[in-house]
């Protein structure tokens, strides 16, 4: 068969996930936010279903990451858990238990020819340092965050070579304190800028103590994941255009930007001034992020972002809230995941790379996340128990022409990483919509291939497809 669509030399084809979404709470000492939501209202949650088992990675770690290397993968994105690794969050002092469990683990993974990229935050604050200290609102977590980081270069830099500091920064925005989808589902936009700030400002902290760390002197590389969803304007109308550049530079050029550049972007810090929303901020805090911009950066891209003028006017009696400035629009005719409500628009992947290639200093970069989560796939097993998940074939082949057409024009992008390997833990969505190539049987734990695993296996082998 002949490949039409070959990707660089070392292309990455591997798959993401996360500590939280995979290793069950087993012998964990502290309670993330979600572990600790669901305790307290298991019903938020899809069917009820928690973190407390998610996909038993904990003690399965084995078997798991051999099927990983059976479907081919070359690298894989997990995370480490603040909750677990340290056991006083003040000092930084490790859990042994856990420190044994993460040496293991990463262990495997060399083991079996699998790059591992460690990423130091996935939605999972510890719930005591919210109680504590307002969590990211409070420069104090900032900073034990970053003694939380030193701590894993110290013990893991010697075999893990690339880090991430967060995944999906806007996410933990968005979700805490704006449209209330992550404890402690708080609805202040005030509150949420301040902490958009203070990401930028943890991430940098991080950066710059990795500079410092031996794994960075031994050409390791620090990057950050970022869930960008270019924003497409309804037409061509000044108010249009002006309400999804709103949207860019509040959604991904407020991360962006500080991240590769070292810089908020002027239009975004002139329209929260003049709102009197505007961060507080030193001088010493612009200058570290300045100073500790990303060595590469990490894209998720599911869904594009499009929005139309405000139709009503803001009431100015409500507290400010971005939505001030846009309405969601809902393009006719748009292809859509049903199960997930996301729509499916391959062409943004072509358009993210070539805004990186041109805007962003051309920094390397890869796609992080990509993936199409489905409800009810069992009715897709075949007589042979193999569950025929061809519209996942579809959705990343089609997401991977434009990705290639982009290399071709010259984008700087390293590597492609599916959501996900193993079905796992979906946040509040629970187990309602797969995303692996590999199923899990919530029951009984088994884990069967899908045809997309074996799909991927081949691309990962031929390079392309
Ligand atoms: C990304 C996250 O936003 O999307 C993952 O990094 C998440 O943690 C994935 O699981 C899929 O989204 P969802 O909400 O369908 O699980």
């Amino acid at each position: 068969m002949s490949i039409k669509y070959k990707f660089p030399k070392n292309f990455w084809w591997g798959a993401a996930t996360s500590g939280p979404q995979t290793e069950g709470r087993f012998n964990k000492k502290h309670a993330n936010v979600f572990d600790h939501w669901f305790d307290i209202e298991k019903n938020a949650f899809f069917n009820g279903v928690g973190p407390n088992v998610a996909s038993n990675f904990y003690n399965s770690y084995k078997e798991d990451i051999k099927m990983m290397a059976d479907i081919g993968l070359n690298s894989i994105r997990t995370s480490i858990q603040w909750t677990r690794l340290i056991k006083d969050f003040e000092t930084a002092e490790v859990d042994t238990e856990a420190v044994a469990f993460y040496n293991q683990v990463i262990d495997e993974f060399l083991k079996n020819k699998i790059i591992p990229v460690m990423n130091l935050q996935h939605f999972d604050l510890p719930v005591e340092l919210y109680d504590k200290y307002g969590g990211w609102e409070s420069k104090h977590v900032l900073d034990l965050f970053v003694l939380f980081a030193e701590k894993c270069f110290a013990l893991f830099g010697d075999r893990v070579k690339h880090w991430i500091t967060f995944n999906e920064p806007m996410v933990i925005v968005e979700g805490q304190y704006l449209y209330k989808f992550h404890y402690p589902n708080i609805v202040d936009g005030k509150k949420a800028v301040q902490v958009l700030y203070n990401l930028n400002l943890a991430s940098a902290k991080v950066v710059a103590a990795f500079k410092q760390s031996k794994c960075a002197k031994q050409g390791g590389e620090i990057g950050v994941v970022l869930n960008l969803t270019p924003s497409y304007p309804r037409s061509q109308a000044e108010d249009d255009i002006k309400a999804a550049a709103f949207v860019e530079d509040f959604f991904n050029k407020s991360f962006l930007d500080p991240v590769v550049k070292g810089e908020f972007t002027p239009s975004l810090v002139q329209t929260l001034r003049k709102d009197g929303v505007l961060w507080e901020s030193t001088a010493e805090e612009l200058a570290i992020i300045k100073n500790n911009t990303v060595d590469f950066l990490g894209v998720n891209y599911y869904q594009p972002r499009r929005a139309k003028s405000k139709g009503a006017v803001w009431d100015k009696t409500k507290s400010w809230m971005p939505d001030k400035y846009f309405d969601d629009y809902e393009l006719p005719n748009r292809r859509m995941n049903p199960y997930r409500g996301w729509e499916i628009y391959p062409q943004a992947m072509y358009d993210i790379a070539i805004n990186i290639r041109d805007n962003y200093n051309n920094i390397h970069w890869y796609i992080s996340e990509n993936g199409m989560g489905v409800e009810g796939e069992e009715k897709y097993r075949n007589a042979d128990g193999l569950i025929e998940d061809v519209y996942r074939i579809d959705f990343y082949e089609e997401h991977l022409r434009y990705l290639y057409k982009a290399i071709q024009d010259g984008a700087n992008c390293f590597g492609f990483h599916a959501w996900t390997a193993i079905d796992c833990w979906s946040w509040s969505n629970a187990y309602k919509n797969r995303y692996g190539y590999i199923a899990v049987d919530l029951i009984t734990q088994i884990k069967t291939i899908k045809k997309s695993g074996y799909w991927i296996k081949n691309v990962a082998k031929e390079n392309g497809f």
